[in-house]
């Protein structure tokens, strides 16, 4: 199985211009055969670059219609787009998304075939007061509440495992606890669905992911591939996380 490897812009360039330059630059380097690469920039970018395979930061779970400032699915599936994040800490944040309207994105984009990076973590607090198993459990839960089997057979669904902690803090999770995660997450998705599901199913890490640790959770973190936030900004050392896998 290739590894994936998705590069989460957030709100980044600022302009259209280096956005270019720094697509190129990686459509230039990053050459992998053991890889797959998605690129995920802010919306206003995704028809502006072609080359390699593109993923949305956010979708909106309505078809059509009056809702100021949302992407729905058809416009992003008119531009060819493969994934889309949801569910980002970020999200569940600073706008206050809940598990119950990740599930609705999360039915939306499996219903037009575009395949969710569905990410999950708990935050500080909660991984001190050892609540990580419940918290991680509850996301899952209600966030794929009502997705059949065959729904996920059907996707390329992808589960990102990303403790808020990680994320942008230059703290990155250990690999053995990056891997006991993984087990968890495999267990919960086993006891969903089955044993087979969990096993198949991609699972990345995220959080202060660079190009001197990302070779270590591929090797020993149990994860079939990575999500890159600030690193991914850096053509060079983004392409240094592709080439270490
Ligand atoms: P980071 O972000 O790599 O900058 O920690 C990861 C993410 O938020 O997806």
């Amino acid at each position: 199985m290739k590894t994936l490897i998705v590069a989460n812009w957030k709100m980044n360039p600022q302009t259209a211009k280096e956005a270019k330059k720094l697509f190129d630059a990686v459509k230039k380097g990053a050459k992998n055969k053991n890889t797959d690469i998605v690129i995920c920039p802010p919306f206003v970018y995704l028809p502006l670059l072609k080359g390699l395979p593109l993923g949305a930061q956010n979708i909106f779970w309505e078809e059509k219609g009056a809702f100021t400032g949302e992407i729905c699915a058809a416009q992003l599936k008119d531009l060819k787009i493969k994934y889309v994040i949801i569910g980002h800490s970020e999200r569940r944040k600073y706008f206050g998304e809940t598990n119950e309207q990740i599930n609705k994105k999360i039915k939306k984009a499996l219903d037009r075939d575009i395949n969710p990076i569905f990410c999950i973590g708990e935050t500080l607090e909660e991984n001190r007061a050892e609540k990580k198993s419940e918290v991680l459990e509850r996301q899952i839960t209600e966030g794929l509440h009502g997705v059949s089997k065959f729904e996920i057979q059907n996707s390329k669904l992808v589960i990102a495992y990303e403790p808020v902690w990680a994320i942008g803090t230059g703290q990155n999770c250990s690999v053995d606890e990056t891997l006991k995660s993984m087990l968890l997450i495999r267990k919960i998705i086993s006891n969903m669905y089955n044993r087979e599901l969990a096993d198949d199913m991609k699972m990345l890490y995220g959080g202060s992911v660079n190009s001197k640790n990302s070779a270590e959770y591929i090797k020993g973190g149990g994860v079939s591939g990575l999500l890159v936030g600030g690193a991914s900004l850096d053509a060079q050392e983004f392409i240094s996380i592709i080439k270490s896998i």
